[in-house]
């Protein structure tokens, strides 16, 4: 069993854990994840990695209740256990110094980004990051990413905090204002990720970003969460989670990942042919 040690609500249906796991805690890098189990009966998701504590031998999990395991996880408490958890798996983030570093993250994606925005500063980056959710409510690690940027940009889509747009408007100006950027790395909706890409596509500037895909074995066997990258078929739960996001097919990772839509709303619905927008 692996012991809750800290609960902590960040935002409505986003939670952090920190988990007793010294040996993943001593090993992990900033990019990688782990899959956990909570009991016998339950199916194995995917979640990063984003924090740790090789001292104290726990790693910090951030995870936003969607669907049945993430809610079902949302109601355990410090002194629970979970009964799997395997990691680090995953390719850990290439962090150098590149020089200027843009970090973009929407919504629950600017928990995987934090350690990797650190990362880039402890390399002696100068790091820009960019963070934005649909209202301020929705806005976590505030802080900790205000300590680890040389500059924090706030977008909200409705203005409630910081600027009303979305991440893309302040990287745009970035880029129009002629500032140099050596790397961008991106973690969001698949959505925000696409257009994060096309953003930086024309002036080719190297953006990374962190793909999640369907996993299951977590191994690269079942071919779960193969994503086309480059025109070639990769797993990213081997080959990344990260990638080239101008190679990335986003259209078709998102078109994977609607796959199970219909069966994720009849679980949440108890079957049938139920036509209500849960
Ligand atoms: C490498 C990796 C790292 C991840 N890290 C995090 C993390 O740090 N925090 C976090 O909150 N989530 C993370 N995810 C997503 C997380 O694994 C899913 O939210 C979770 O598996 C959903 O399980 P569920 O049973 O609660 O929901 P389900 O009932 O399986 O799904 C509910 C809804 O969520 C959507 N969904 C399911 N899986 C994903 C997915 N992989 N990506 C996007 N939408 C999905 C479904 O389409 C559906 O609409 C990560 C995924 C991957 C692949
Ligand atoms: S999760 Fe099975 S191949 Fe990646």
């Amino acid at each position: 069993m692996y012991e809750i040690v800290k609960k902590e609500v960040l935002s409505p249906g986003v939670l952090l854990f920190d988990v007793a796991a010294p040996l993943i805690a001593k090993k992990c890098q900033p990019g990688q994840f782990v899959i956990l189990r909570i009991d016998e009966d339950g199916e194995r998701i995917p979640l990063t990695i984003a924090d740790f504590d090789r001292e104290a031998g726990t790693i910090t999990l951030i995870f936003q209740e969607v669907g049945h395991t993430t809610r079902q996880l949302g109601t355990l408490n410090k002194g629970d256990g979970l009964l799997d958890l395997v990691g680090p798996l995953g390719k850990a983030t290439h962090i150098d110094k590149f020089g200027t570093v843009v970090c973009v993250g929407g919504g629950i994606g600017v928990a995987p980004v934090y350690p990797i925005a650190r990362a880039y500063k402890q390399a002696g980056n100068k790091v820009v990051s960019i963070i934005g959710a649909r209202n301020a409510d929705l806005l976590i690690l505030e802080k900790e990413m205000a300590a680890v940027s040389d500059e924090l940009i706030i977008t909200t889509d409705d203005g409630s905090k910081g600027r009303k747009g979305l991440v893309i408007h302040p990287l745009q100006e970035m880029i129009d204002a002629g500032e140099k950027i050596d790397v961008v790395m991106a973690i969001g909706p698949v959505i925000m990720m696409r257009s994060v890409a096309d953003v930086t596509r024309p002036y080719n500037i190297h953006t990374v970003v962190s793909l999640n895909p369907i996993m299951v074995d977590g191994t690269g066997m079942c071919g779960g969460c193969r994503v086309s990258v480059g025109e070639k078929n990769k797993f990213a739960c081997v080959d990344g989670p990260e990638f080239d996001a101008h190679q990335v097919d986003f259209n078709g990772l998102m078109a994977r990942q609607r796959m199970y839509h219909d069966h994720e709303k009849m679980e949440r619905c108890g079957g049938g042919s139920c036509k209500c927008n849960k």
